[in-house]
């Protein structure tokens, strides 16, 4: 039963969950991370925990998974296309993957599921890292030509692309920080440089795709999934924390935004995960922008903070750009369970305040549909709404999971939920 006091979202809403390929698939041997973790995992500081291995073998449970989603009350799903696997080397493309992921888009369509689909979601495949990966600018055009191959094989079934997962986390952990493959180091001008080619394969890419669509009559949208870090004032009573806080984020969005050439996308995906609390005082310079913690503020598992006015805060800035808005990616680690569903709730909250306010949100997929291989930090981090039990590989739906249900199946977040 309806009650007047339910949020509620437009009927064509998408309600889904995300995966990757690489971290849920298994047994991606031919991508860069295969190798590195391999090598990695030898040191004496090794910054991987794990061997990503088998992870979930989602590459064969696809459809356990799918119909997960569906009894999940999931209408859309975000997954990723496996670059290395599509294309082996360079001169070869691979019919069997194809074959797989055209049976994977089906699986999805059986079940009335929409496929939201992600070219390249951080891995590379080997023979691209070979000759420099991001920083050989010989990458735009093998990219170019792996997007236009996609489109030819799956643009009749997927509407929905995105070029590139999270651009600047890809460049900052991995030629910043040099925590993720391929790098070895921190480097400054290697960060710059892979931003920059990350830059062209997405714009290269975009008018790839939408041309090799309009050739064959397809219809597909195009844009790329970014983590937009939002910007709150700390003090709230404060006149120059607030200023602070919004002049940040107009910056940070224009200016980020604006180098992707957001523009002329299809459409904004938002990945929303961190909130900077920011405060201007001479005593600590980083306040400013990096924000701090509050004293005692509960944080997930991997540490980091849960602050839905963050995605509020994002969404409105978002406002003036004029697009449709997919939040793609939105999730926590958890493995207790003991905060998912509120920050599920919470988040939808400001997204729906968002919409109410002119944000032309169409979407939003939780992170993740089951738990999954988390990068560097190894299999620990819990953010699936189904659990994974890495000895038998079996899937148990969180409680979060059926708050989520709730949600997804009535279009709306009930009052008993707000
Ligand atoms: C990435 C995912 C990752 C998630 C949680 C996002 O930035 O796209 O691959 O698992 O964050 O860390």
């Amino acid at each position: 039963m309806e009650n007047k006091n339910d949020l509620l979202f437009s009927k064509d809403f998408y309600w889904g969950s995300a995966t990757s390929a690489y971290q849920v698939e298994g047994m991606n041997t031919n991508s860069d991370w295969w190798a590195w973790e391999q090598e990695e995992i030898k040191g004496a500081h090794s910054k991987v925990r794990d061997l990503s291995g088998n992870s979930c073998d989602h590459y064969s449970r696809f459809r356990e998974d799918f119909d997960w989603a569906k009894d999940l009350g999931q209408n859309a799903h975000r997954l990723s296309i496996e670059w290395a696997r599509i294309q082996p080397s360079e001169n070869e493309w691979s019919s069997e993957a194809v074959e797989h992921y055209k049976e994977v888009i089906a699986a999805l369509r059986e079940r009335n599921i929409e496929p939201f689909v992600t070219a390249l979601h951080f891995t590379l495949p080997q023979w691209v890292a070979d000759y420099g990966g991001w920083l050989n600018p010989k990458i735009v055009s093998s990219y170019a030509k792996y997007v236009e191959f996609l489109i030819e094989n799956f643009g009749d079934k997927v509407t929905y692309w995105f070029t590139l997962n999270e651009p600047l986390i890809a460049a900052e952990m991995s030629f910043l920080k040099g925590a993720w493959a391929p790098a070895k180091n921190k480097s400054v001008p290697d960060f710059f440089h892979a931003l920059r080619n990350m830059i062209k394969a997405h714009k290269t890419g975009y008018g790839v795709m939408k041309q090799a669509a309009q050739k064959k009559g397809y219809s597909i949208k195009v844009g790329a999934a970014h983590n937009l870090i939002a910007f709150t004032p700390y003090n709230t009573k404060s006149v120059f924390d607030v200023f602070l806080a919004a002049a940040l984020q107009k910056i940070f969005i224009k200016a980020y935004l604006g180098f992707f050439s957001v523009k002329t996308d299809d459409f904004i995906a938002v990945n929303f995960y961190f909130t900077s609390r920011v405060h201007l005082t001479l005593l600590n310079i980083s306040a400013a922008f990096v924000g701090i913690k509050d004293e005692g503020e509960v944080l997930t598992d991997v540490g980091w903070t849960m602050r839905p006015e963050g995605l509020y805060r994002v969404l409105i800035n978002l406002i003036n750009f004029k697009k449709e808005i997919f939040i793609t990616e939105n999730g926590v680690a958890d493995v207790q369970d003991r905060h998912r569903a509120q920050f599920i709730v919470e988040h939808l909250k400001a997204v729906n305040q968002a919409i109410v306010q002119g944000a032309d949100v169409r979407g939003y997929f939780y992170w993740s549909l089951t738990d999954n291989f988390e990068w560097a930090y190894g299999f620990a981090p819990r953010f699936g709404l189904l659990a994974v039990d890495y000895s038998t590989l079996s899937r148990t739906a969180r409680h979060s999971a059926l708050v989520y249900k709730r949600i997804c199946s009535s279009n709306a977040i009930a009052a008993d939920l707000v």
